[in-house]
């Protein structure tokens, strides 16, 4: 058996060999944040990885993102190191069930959150993230097309409010956001720390979301600690992201919602991602004709995001 920093080292040989670059997701457990070459949201892996000159990407988030990933990157082979790192909320739309809703709706813009699957993103017009989401909502609001977004009805109904308009929602939901990040649970870290700044991810319920200074994704939440004057953070998100909250900003309070923790996200090892360099495994394959499809969904969003 090795031990944690045998481990890393075989993982950095065997990165230099295959021209490797490691990605990790912002709720990754500390370690795998540790032996990122670029940690970031789901945008931010996604332009990463088109970016990259190497010959593999090692993608220590969960499925769609490694998916994304290879789509924007035909000529990359992209790794996930635990082929099972799945998102339910991901699960939540089939191609289906959107050919259905086209049908239903000819003349609406299908909008897809980045949590997708790729024969979901082949079905839409454009994609979102946490990140770029009101931006290209509004753009198509702004061009008074009827707009249906899927699958989280959360980020829906927080876009309904904010943009004043109807926009034709999907019943799906991250469990980890709908379940766990509830108001009690902010209001009750508010009362313990009235000065805290809050920031809450838009998957979380619209009545969290009231509560919060401010609604944005995980990339935003990591800008918005550094460059702000608060001291002190109410961070209703994954916990995860609190571990790289801290360690960029050690004379910052960061406050976690204790059970918001994303199961897909922790099942990411050291050893399965020195078992993914070892044995080359779970390289990512696409059918062309729907990775095609999906990259055109997601250049259009490249092209509208801010
Ligand atoms: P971000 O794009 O904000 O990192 O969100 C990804 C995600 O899966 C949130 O649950
Ligand atoms: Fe999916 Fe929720 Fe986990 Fe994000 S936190 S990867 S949306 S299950």
């Amino acid at each position: 058996m090795m031990n944690k920093s045998e481990i890393v080292n075989e993982i950095s040989k065997y990165k230099q060999k295959l021209n490797a670059v490691i990605l990790a997701h912002n709720y990754q457990r500390p370690e795998i944040q540790e032996i990122a070459d670029y940690l970031g949201d789901s945008l931010d892996l996604a332009k990463k990885a088109s970016h990259l000159s190497c010959k593999t990407i090692v993608f220590c988030g969960v499925h769609f993102m490694a998916e994304s990933a290879a789509i924007l990157s035909p000529d990359k082979d992209v790794l996930l190191p635990v082929l099972e790192a799945g998102c339910p909320l991901a699960d939540c739309a089939t191609p289906e069930m959107i050919l259905e809703t086209r049908k239903r709706n000819p003349d609406a813009v299908i909008v897809a959150y980045i949590n997708t699957t790729a024969a979901v993103k082949a079905e839409a017009d454009v994609i979102c993230t946490s990140a770029n989401a009101m931006a290209i909502l509004k753009h198509y609001c702004d061009q008074q097309k009827k707009i249906c977004y899927l699958p989280d009805k959360n980020l829906a109904a927080y876009a309904e409010k904010q943009m004043g308009i109807s926009i034709i929602k999907w019943p799906g939901q991250c469990y980890v956001h709908d379940t766990h990040i509830t108001k009690d649970a902010v209001q009750s870290l508010k009362q313990k720390y009235p000065d805290a700044f809050v920031m809450a991810h838009p998957e979380a319920p619209l009545n969290v979301l009231e509560l919060a200074d401010a609604v944005i994704g995980t990339g935003g939440m990591i800008k918005l600690a550094g460059s702000s004057d608060h001291k002190s953070f109410i961070v209703a998100t994954e916990k995860g992201l609190v571990y790289r909250l801290r360690k960029e900003n050690p004379k910052k309070q960061f406050y976690e919602i204790e059970n918001a923790i994303c199961a897909q996200m922790k099942v990411t090892t050291l050893q399965s991602v020195l078992n993914a360099l070892k044995n080359y495994q779970h390289k990512i394959t696409l059918q062309e004709p729907i990775a095609a499809r999906a990259r055109k969904a997601l250049n259009k969003m490249l092209l509208l995001s801010p």
